[in-house]
């Protein structure tokens, strides 16, 4: 036998019963996003590099560890997407939105690409329901955002009493330049402790530090000091008006002044969304988001207040304990044919079914009735269509209602309103 070629590590094959899971999850995020009048946008998942490096930053995990990079056949760099924000910013400068309209909110699901060690809940392509909303700095904005996310997981059965929202602010980048100096100060007095890419971030992006994933260093974080205190007495009444706002839209959610978020775009409120339901192990956090007020000028769009998040699929998945069987559609018409001439009878009768939007199977392969009779059993088919020799003389079906055990023979012309009638 052939040697079978193995897939890529850390990334998967999405297939029945999981698929099922997976539609569900997007369906209710789409049904949310587009009540909320997000509209979708799909752009590549390949972009020359620099729109990374320039947007989540050199100095992070993702663009100095995890990016697949690789020069095209131009000799242009290239990378995977490692995450939805920068290509959306990318697209909104490139058809210049704001001439479109003032305020824009756009969505997007598919893959991102992280070369990271994969784990549960931690894969090399994995998949984000993302939402960015550019044009609008009010706080209310921010708590809208957060509550339309909460309200999202709610709609895929993780009850708002099921998760924690916590909630920081980076405030505006030259307030951090104070609180910089403080945390070099702080981290200089305990450098024995530091690992290597701590040190050198010491010297490049200490901010990043408090991301560490390093046991040791996460230790030494809780002591180090807090940024939101440092922050302007403007950036502080508005990171309290948005907890206001937030608490009168009734959302439960913490203050966490270590969070940072592991990647440089953000200003102003951050936020993650982290879980115990479910079977999430380690990597608990399912969502996570910001303002990035600076991003769209920094990538040479005109000066754009912008707040976003990115869902993470897979681990929204394991979060919700339903098993994936019970997200998978049935089948409701079994067509069962006796015999070749009664095959070429019932095709038509199955496609029009179809067409009125019934969930039919045919079986191609004959066989006797017990056995075709097991097969529609095993696809939970609520009803079986039998057919041979003498209903197609009669131009009637015989409809089994395979609940019941019963069965009639009716016309052809009754069929679909008798299908109805049981699937009602
Ligand atoms: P992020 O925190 O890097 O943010 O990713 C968001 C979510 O994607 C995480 O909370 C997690 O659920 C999921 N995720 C990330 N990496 C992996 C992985 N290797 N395997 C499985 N799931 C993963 C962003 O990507 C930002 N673009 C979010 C954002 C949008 N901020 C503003 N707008």
């Amino acid at each position: 036998m052939a040697e079978v070629p193995p897939g890529v590590k850390g990334m998967n094959d999405i297939l029945a019963p999981e698929v099922s899971k997976w539609q569900f999850v997007e369906e209710k995020a789409r049904g949310t996003l587009e009540a909320h009048a997000y509209r979708e946008v799909r752009t590549p998942v390949l972009e020359y590099t620099p729109l990374f490096v320039r947007s989540v930053g050199e100095v992070t995990d993702v663009v100095e560890k995890q990016m697949y990079t690789f020069d095209d056949r131009d000799g242009r760099s290239v990378s995977l997407r490692p995450e939805g924000t920068a290509s959306a910013v990318r697209a909104y400068i490139e058809r210049a939105q704001w001439n479109r309209e003032a305020v824009t909110r756009w969505y997007y699901i598919g893959p991102m690409f992280r070369h990271e060690r994969a784990q549960r809940g931690r894969l090399r392509q994995f998949h984000q329901i993302g939402a960015e909303l550019f044009g609008v700095d009010a706080p209310s904005v921010d708590a809208e955002v957060i509550a339309m996310l909460v309200s999202m997981l709610g709609e895929m059965g993780l009850p708002a009493s099921a998760l924690e929202v916590n909630l920081n602010s980076l405030g505006e980048p030259d307030e951090r330049v104070a609180y910089r100096d403080a945390l070099v100060a702080f981290y200089r007095n305990h450098q024995g402790v530091l690992d290597e890419d701590s040190l050198r971030r010491l010297e490049t992006n200490p901010l990043r530090i408090l991301d560490s994933k390093v046991p040791e260093v996460i230790v030494l974080n809780e002591k180090a000091p807090t940024l939101i205190d440092t922050l302007s007495e403007r950036s502080r009444a508005r990171f309290e008006a948005v907890r206001k706002h937030l608490d009168a839209l009734g959302v439960r959610h913490n203050l966490s002044p270590r969070l940072v978020r592991g990647l440089d775009y953000y200003t102003a409120t951050i936020f993650e969304i982290t879980t115990a339901a479910g079977d999430l192990g380690a990597q608990n956090t399912i969502c996570g988001g910001g303002r990035y007020d600076r991003l769209v000028a920094s990538l040479g769009g005109p000066a754009t207040p912008a707040i976003g998040f990115a869902l993470g699929v897979e681990r929204t998945l394991l979060a919700i304990a339903e098993p994936a069987e019970s997200y998978e559609p049935a089948i409701s018409v079994f067509f069962a044919p006796m015999d070749e001439a009664a095959l070429a009878y019932l095709l038509p009768l199955a496609t029009k079914l179809r067409a009125a939007g019934i969930r039919c199977e045919i079986e191609h392969r004959g066989g006797s009735m017990s056995k075709q009779m097991k097969r529609a059993d095993k696809l939970r088919a609520r009803a079986a269509v039998i057919a041979g020799s003498n209903e197609i003389a009669s131009n009637t079906v015989m409809v089994k209602d395979l609940a019941q055990g019963t069965q009639s023979q009716i016309p052809v012309a009754d069929l679909e309103p008798r299908i109805h009638q049981l699937l009602d």
